[in-house]
Order: structure tokens, then sequence, then C-alpha cells
């Protein structure tokens, strides 16, 4: 079912890639790759507005069509938007979606603490808001649906914990942090569970932070954008690393951030270690696959977007239907992945927590590759060898 379900609606990302032509392509001039129109639904169908935050980070257009894909498929007609990250464009899209009476919103928000005025507005206009992947910081949002963010972090910080060995090695082992952007309610979780890893053993003077940036807003990446993480990659290593100190890990909360480390490290670093740098990922991009298929990458968080789109249209279906919702959406459904329900781990106020479904992420490494992401029918393994997102 799963495969059947990842090939179907990779087919329909490569189709509407090409329909939205990538960030600023636009198909309605609006500036943002968008959209709309019913599909397959039929007349008086509810209409869901969907707003991502960009293109130009890959995994984002995959959430696109797949959430796109599921909605048109189970009849409703949609909005699709992307935001060109920039923030604006995000509440003029999600403006023009409450403008056109949709039935529900769904939002990946570029920035979660700017927009409380149009969250304000949805909720005064009665539009259910499902806070899509990162959470929005305004209690008009119904629901939240995400992976477990704080252990995408766990599985990072504890994949550097086990490849150093550092429960028997006495080091001490160097490393580096790159954080995600702070914009993002996201990133402080990555963050945070890969600290809670990492801080015993930099207390012990076991890991050492040779450059002493270990603070979130240090180490964080504005708009977890690949060229600013290879920049401030670069000026670490020429201002500590340039004496031939090695660094034995770099801790990165995303592929895109990876990249810029990566890059950075494969021009500027002279260090004799330099293929056995751990470094970390998150999201599964192509290149970040090819670099861990070549070594250069030691793993990267994959989460199945797929997945986080058919818990998205499910709860939808739900709210929309006036049904009660709760882990029962979850013991109800006939999903085939794990998924928990939590009412305590992401507020939107003071006091006021988000009813949260959370999907279980997933390490890959060059090892279980094919098991994890070919044999589940998300990728396909390209004429050079190296994977490409399947359809
Ligand atoms: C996060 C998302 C991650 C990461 C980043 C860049 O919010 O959960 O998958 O890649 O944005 O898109």
């Amino acid at each position: 079912m799963k495969k059947f379900l990842a090939l179907s609606l990779a087919l329909a990302m490569s189709l509407s890639l090409a329909a939205c032509g990538g960030d600023g392509g636009s198909s309605s001039g609006s500036g943002s790759g968008s959209t709309s129109g019913s599909g397959s639904a039929a007349d008086g169908a509810q209409k869901i507005g969907i707003s991502m935050p960009t293109q130009s980070l890959e995994r984002w257009n995959r959430d696109g069509s797949y959430l796109d894909e599921q909605f048109k498929a189970a009849g409703y007609e949609t909005m699709l938007t992307f935001a060109n990250n920039e923030t604006d464009q995000q509440v003029n899209d999600i403006q023009n979606m409450i403008a056109d009476g949709v039935d529900l919103l769904v939002i990946s928000a570029i920035d979660g603490e700017a927009l409380n005025t149009v969250m304000n507005e949805a909720g005064e206009a009665g539009i259910p808001i499902i806070a899509y992947d990162r959470l929005i910081m305004n209690d008009n949002v119904s629901y939240y649906v995400s992976f477990d963010n704080y252990t995408v972090g766990t599985l990072q910080g504890q994949y550097i914990v086990d490849t150093l060995d550092l429960e028997n090695q006495a080091g001490p082992f160097n490393i580096e942090l790159t954080a995600g952007d702070p914009a993002d309610n996201n990133a402080p979780y990555f963050f945070q569970g890969a600290m809670d890893q990492l801080q015993p053993y930099i207390d012990e003077g076991k890991l050492v932070v040779v450059s002493g940036q270990t603070d979130f807003d240090t180490v964080a990446t504005a708009a977890w954008d690949t060229q600013t993480a290879m920049e401030r990659a670069q000026n670490i290593l020429a201002s500590y690393y340039a004496d031939g100190t090695e660094v034995d890990a770099w801790l990165c909360s995303n592929d895109s951030t990876s990249l810029g480390v990566t890059q950075a490290i494969q021009s500027d670093y002279a260090g004799a270690n330099k293929s056995e740098i751990i470094i970390t990922g998150q999201d599964g991009d192509v290149a970040n696959l090819k670099n861990i298929q070549d070594g250069i990458q030691s793993m990267t968080v994959y989460k199945a977007v797929a997945n986080e789109a058919v818990v998205t249209l499910d709860l939808a279906k739900a709210i929309l239907n006036g049904d009660t919702i709760d882990e029962t959406l979850i013991t109800n459904s006939a999903w085939d992945f794990d998924c928990s329900y939590d009412t305590e781990s992401y507020p939107t106020s003071e006091g006021h927590n988000c009813p949260s479904f959370l999907l279980v992420p997933d390490v890959v490494t060059a090892d279980n590759m094919q098991e994890k992401l070919v044999d589940t029918g998300y990728y396909t393994v390209g004429d050079d060898g190296y994977l490409v997102a399947a359809g």
C-alpha cells in the first residue's frame, strides 16, 4: 500500500512541480508558485487552502504536491501556494484563501511568530487551521501535524555519540554545531534534542566545541540557507582549524545546512581526516543522499512527508465532519506507519497547548538507504547509481 501511495504521490509531485515552476516561476503571477482550481473536485466541493513556505528547499515541493494530490483525490478543491520564504507573501497567500472562502487551512509557516493577524482573521471567519510541520504561535491554530521534532535532534546527537563511541573512548573529540532558522519553531527542538545527547560529553571535556559557539542564536542559520551555512563554516575553519586542528563531527540540523557545511569542508579544510568527519542532516534531499553514498555526509534523518500528508488529510476530514478529535484518529485509521497524539509538547501561547499528531523520524545511512528509501518506493536508483525522488 505504502509503495503504491508513494509512487502515485511522487508522480503527482513531478507533474505539479512542472506546473509550479519553482519559486517566483509563478503560474499565477502572484510571486509564488501556485496552483488553484478543483482538479477532480465535484461542484460545490469543500475547499482547502494549502500554504507552503518555499520551493527553494527541496522537501516543501514534495509536501505541497503530496498534500494537493491527497486532497484532490479525496474530492476537495484546493489552493496551493509557495511563498518564496517571504512572510509578507505568505500572509497575502493566506488572505487570498480566506477571501476565496476556503473551508480549512493547512499552513507551514515561514515564521511561526509572524502570522498573528491573518490567523486571527481566519479564526474570526471560523476557518479551522492545521499547522503543518511547523507550529504557528497563535491560539486560532486547531491542530498541529508534524514529526517528533525533538526526536529528530535526538537521533542526530545519538548518532554522533554512537559513531565516536563516546561511552568508551577517552577523546577529546572536536565538534562544531550548525542549527536551523531561528524563525522556524522546529529549529530549537531539533537543536535541543541533539544537545541533550551531546552536552554531557561537552561538560566532561570529551567533546570540545573548538570555536566555542554553542548557543542556538549563534549557531542558527537564517532561512536554512545553504550559502549562509557554508560561509559560517568557512569562517570557523579559517579561525580555529587552519593550524591543522582536526574536527571530528559537525552537527547539522538539516540537509540544506549540511550541504553548506560539507561544501566548506571540501573546499577549506586541510585536516587529514576529511573523509571521516561525522556530518548529520535531515530530510533526505537528493544532493545529500548522493553525499551519503559518496561518504561525504554520514546520515540524514528521513521524514516520510507522504505519510504526513495522509495524516493531514484524515485530520482535515475529521475536522470538517465535526468529529471528536483525539488519539482515536490514529487507532481507527488504516495507517501503516506510527503516529502519536500529543497534547502537552506544543503550546501556541502560555498554557495553551496545541493538540498534535506526531509521526516518527528515521535514521538513514548508506547502509540502510536501499531498505528505507528505495524498497519503500519513496526514491528510485538513477542510471548513475544515485537516488532520485520516485516518479
Ligand atoms: C523544518 C523542517 C525540516 C527542515 C527545515 C527546512 O521546519 O521540519 O524538515 O528541513 O524546515 O525546510
